[in-house]
């Protein structure tokens, strides 16, 4: 089995969980970059990214060199963000379509949730067969050892 972790995070709780899966299935691991990335302190982030969350937008993202024929497997992982994935994953599906894939997805959110982000992934992502969902709360904050367990876990309950 082939597989590719593909992420995007702010401030670094959605790239633990990434690493720790990509470790785990020794996958390879793609980093959504924005070309501008919102501030991540602050307050100022929640209304940067709340804005592109509202208005839909597509964040423009540095290039993805990747052949997804190559593998059967894809993780998708994202911050929650007013109840979505990020809006740079609307930028990602705009640009790269994925089917016959087998896929998993995982969220990281500060407590509410995930919200419609597994809903938004599935209506992008029509056409392939999903394995598994997961979130995980601030697993930067507190417990990183137990967030880490559970993706590991995770991980290896659903291939
Ligand atoms: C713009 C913005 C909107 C957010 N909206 C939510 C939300 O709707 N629900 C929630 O539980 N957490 C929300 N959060 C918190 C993040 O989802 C949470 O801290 C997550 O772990 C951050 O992941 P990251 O470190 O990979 O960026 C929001 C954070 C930002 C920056």
């Amino acid at each position: 089995m082939k597989a590719v972790v593909i992420f995007y995070s702010l401030e670094g709780n959605t790239r633990l969980i990434a690493n720790t899966i990509s470790e785990e299935l020794k996958a390879e691991i793609v980093e959504i970059k924005p070309k501008r990335q919102i501030p991540s302190s602050g307050l100022k982030k929640y209304f940067w990214g709340g804005k592109q969350v509202v208005l839909k937008e597509r964040p423009e993202i540095e290039e993805i060199n990747i052949d997804f024929s190559k593998y059967d497997l894809i993780v998708f992982g994202t911050p929650v963000w007013a109840g979505r994935f990020a809006p740079v994953f609307n930028t990602f599906f705009n640009k790269y379509k994925i089917r016959d894939k087998r896929i998993a997805l995982f969220c990281c959110h500060g407590g509410g949730k995930e919200g419609k982000t597994f809903i938004e992934f599935k209506e992008h992502l029509k056409g392939n067969e999903f394995i598994g969902e997961v979130d995980f709360k601030d697993p930067l904050k507190r417990n990183s050892n137990d967030h880490i367990l559970k993706a590991k876990e995770w991980i290896n309950n659903i291939i």
